[in-house]
């Protein structure tokens, strides 16, 4: 059988089909962890957390944790079998309960477990617990100042002649730029539920992006082998990176409690302690130096990537690098230096969210851009299309890869006149000279995004299905699903390959009993990888079919035509039922294991050197903005998009995704600020004083469009791309726009260098500046 055979005419791959959970996410029969019956005798855990930033712990009293109505117990460090550590990284440096030490303000300390989940909740509070305060430092300059120590080994990345290009241009231009961090903000908070299991054996159902990982962590702190942890996932109501790592404190305290009393336990903290102590987007500063010459292109660039990364190392080594990874965005650099700098402070940690430091690393690059716009009196339009990476020549990234499936001009070109770009900016400039308080902007950014897990090794996937006497499928795969349609582009995959309806696929809850060692659904792979593995599975279990069908209706192997519905073994049609029902009568094997590694990539961290990612996805956006410029208050009027997924597993799923992420990058750089006072406490730690977008910031023209002449140039699943992560950067364009209406206020002259999340108080900071420098 054809590995490629042609399409199948009914096939559901390429369709807006509907996500799988929709109607019960409507009707609220979607079942999350919370929801699920309780096993008889559950037992109900919470987490007491530090309040200090830094400090040693003297002593620590439980009497009135202990003598409170309904606790059962308490965990601390003393009650780990085996290691009390739940570091992603491997470096150890992240307990599950403090001992000597206190690193932030939240660090747990113990967990108290009661009858019911508001027992707990109360008694955790009763602990005396004495500190001796020691020093502390919570963002990236405090950091720097102390010394600069860092949780991970920096990265270096490093082409051409940095010292000779920057000499040699005609200017120069030194800045820095603060790129504030972001809480997560899922709608389902942590949450973890263990059942212990016979002998060593408990079965933990987890919020999790990375069950395996869970499985490793249970497994550690109990000191078990992992054929021992079973971890669950139907799915989660939103991850966005927060549930790559941050899930297996949870996991592991649920999973404590339930083998030291032999009840399931279960675990979920109050949205405030959430976001207290479980880790967040890293905020940045960004030092660098610049070299252009006057048409707008750029020399060289020079640049030191600071990041709070917090109290441990967590992802902050993969999160920074892949920072340093979008240091260009699409822009191509003659020569360049850049560095990370993943600083220790005495904050949570900090973790993966959408774009993984990539996002970061391309704010910095759009401001110098924009620094060099108004310093040449140019639309930064024009700075940003003569710095865009060439098609054959100027095409090599800071890491040493030749980007060769570049689109960026052609996204650009056509959303420049879709979105009218030039008309509607000259209408803008001459609106702001006859408009004195309210000012207008408009920008055009784009995207440009790496696809592949920079830990080579991640780039793998497993699926499992079988195919059930009557015909009916189960599909197991190793990837979760968080919203983001994961399960039903797999469907489609398996649908499409057997040629039969939606419903015959059964999709099954992620568990590790099922599909073992498998990555975390993160870096926008889950239906590259976990696609590609199930239709592994399938092609395996049609090569078996075909061959039983062909001998059965004697006819050769080239004449079973697989079509909608069935199969044609020469005259005959056989409905994909009956062709199952007689394979297994004739004993052949109606279930198969799939696999698939993804071609091409490699790199070396240890020279800044290789081919990390399979491919990019591309997009670019347009915002228009409206600014007060006695208040600061703004409005995003309209918004246009066209944003590339190759040749679209599921259209309508694709948009959801960048019209969330668009929406979301917009939250984080506008109004999703997070405040830490003096002492090291998370002030914004709930909706009231943490602002993410509601439906009705949504702007008022919102226009999404997939190219759809895109196919992706490399054979990934239906020639499709990713789509998870990039679409978060659409929303750079609104930062710009922003900038664009300060910037009016002194006749576009001077870059407002505004840092974000560019609020309405930095914009009425913005245009006090500007009056100021006008005089
Ligand atoms: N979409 C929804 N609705 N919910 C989420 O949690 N996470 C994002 C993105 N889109 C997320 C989402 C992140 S951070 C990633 S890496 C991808 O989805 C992961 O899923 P994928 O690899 O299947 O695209
Ligand atoms: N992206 C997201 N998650 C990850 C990565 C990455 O590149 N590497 C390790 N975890
Ligand atoms: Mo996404 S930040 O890679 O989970």
């Amino acid at each position: 059988m054809n590995k490629h055979e042609a399409p199948i005419a009914l096939a559901s791959l390429h369709t807006s089909t509907r996500h799988d959970s929709g109607p019960k996410h409507v009707a609220g029969t979607a079942e999350y962890i919370d929801d699920m019956i309780e096993p008889a005798g559950t037992a109900h855990a919470y987490l007491a957390l530090s309040t200090r930033a830094h400090a040693e712990i003297v002593s620590i009293d439980y009497a009135a944790v202990k003598a409170a109505p309904g606790v059962i117990g308490i965990l601390t460090a003393e009650d780990i079998p085996g290691e009390n550590d739940v570091s992603p990284s491997h470096k150890h440096d992240e307990p599950v309960f403090a001992t000597d030490k206190v690193h932030f303000w939240g660090q747990p300390l113990f967990a108290v477990v009661a009858e019911t989940r508001d027992q707990a909740r109360r008694a955790a509070h009763l602990a005396k617990v004495e500190y001796r305060e020691l020093q502390h430092h919570t963002d990236v300059r405090a950091a720097q100042a102390a010394g600069g120590k860092l949780v991970t080994e920096p990265l270096k990345l490093e082409r051409g002649d940095i010292e000779a290009g920057l000499a040699a241009a005609p200017h120069r231009l030194k800045g820095s730029i603060a790129i504030g961090g972001q809480d997560h903000f899922y709608l389902e908070g942590h949450i973890a539920m263990a059942v212990p299991g016979e002998d060593e054996d408990v079965t933990v159902f987890s919020s999790t992006q990375h069950p395996s990982e869970v499985q490793l962590m249970v497994a550690q702190v109990l000191a078990i082998r992992h054929h021992a942890v079973t971890v669950n996932v139907r799915r989660m109501g939103g991850g966005f990176g927060g549930k790559e790592t941050q899930g297996n404190l949870f996991a592991a305290v649920a999973a404590l409690a339930a083998k030291k009393w032999n009840r399931a336990c279960k675990i979920r903290p109050d949205r405030d302690d959430d976001m207290t102590a479980t880790g967040k987007r890293h905020d940045f500063v960004v030092d660098y130096d610049v070299g252009y010459d006057d048409s707008g292109k750029i020399h060289a660039v020079d640049a030191v990537y600071g990041a709070r990364a917090g109290f441990s190392s967590d992802l902050s080594g993969p999160v920074t690098d892949r920072a340093l990874f979008h240091a260009d965005n699409a822009y191509w650099y003659p020569a360049v230096r850049v560095r990370s700098e993943p600083l220790y402070t005495n904050t949570v940690s900090n973790t993966a969210f959408r774009g993984f430091g990539g996002p970061q690393g391309m704010m910095a690059a759009e401001r110098w851009i924009e620094d060099i716009a108004y310093g040449l009196g140019k639309d930064p339009l024009e700075i940003r299309k003569a710095n865009f990476y060439g098609l054959d020549t100027n095409n090599v990234t800071p890491y040493h890869q030749t980007v060769e499936d570049n689109i960026i001009h052609r996204i650009v070109d056509e959303l420049e006149a879709s979105a009218d770009y030039q008309a509607r900016r000259a209408a803008i400039l001459s609106y702001n000279q006859g408009s004195p308080i309210l000012k207008k902007g408009i920008a055009l950014t784009p995207v440009k995004f790496g696809i592949s897990f920079t830990a080579t090794w991640y780039n793998q996937a497993g699926a499992l299905v079988h195919i059930y006497k009557d015909g009916s499928i189960h599909l197991s795969h190793g990837g979760t699903e968080m919203g983001q349609g994961l399960y039903i582009k797999v469907a489609q995959v398996l649908a499409d390959a057997f040629g039969v309806g939606l419903d015959v696929v059964k999709i099954m809850a992620t568990t590790t009993g099922k599909v073992p060692n498998t990555s975390a659904t993160a870096a926008s792979s889950g239906s590259d990888l976990n696609g590609m593995a199930a239709y592994d599975a399938a092609r395996q279990i049609k090569e078996r079919l075909t061959a039983h069908a062909a001998k059965l209706h004697q006819v050769a192997e080239a004449e079973v035509q697989w079509v909608q519905g069935g199969i044609q073994a020469g005259a005959t049609f056989v409905p994909f039922a009956e062709l199952a029902a007689s394979a297994y009568l004739n004993r052949v094997q109606l279930s198969a294991a799939g696999f698939y590694q993804t071609p091409k990539i490699h790199w070396d961290r240890a020279t800044g050197r290789g081919h990390p990612f399979y491919y990019f996805a591309y997009g670019a956006s347009v915002s228009e903005v409206t600014i007060d410029t006695l208040t600061g208050e703004y409005t995003v009027d309209r918004v246009d998009i066209l944003h590339d997924v190759g040749k679209s597993l599921n259209p309508a799923i694709d948009i959801g995704q960048v019209e969330g992420g668009f929406i979301q990058g917009m939250g984080w750089l506008t109004t999703e600020e997070l405040v830490w006072d003096d002492k090291g406490q998370l002030r914004t730690k709930a909706p009231s004083t943490y602002k993410i977008p509601l439906a009705s910031d949504v702007p008022p023209v919102f226009n999404v469009k997939l190219a759809e002449w895109s196919v992706n140039a490399e054979p990934t699943i239906g020639r499709s791309k990713a789509v998870g992560e990039p679409p978060l950067m659409l929303a750079m364009s609104v930062v710009e726009a922003l900038s664009m209406a300060v910037a009016s206020v002194a006749d576009y002259r001077i870059a407002p260098r505004l840092d974000t999340p560019v609020t309405p108080e930095r914009v009425l900071m913005g245009v006090q500046r500007m009056k100021g420098a006008r005089g």
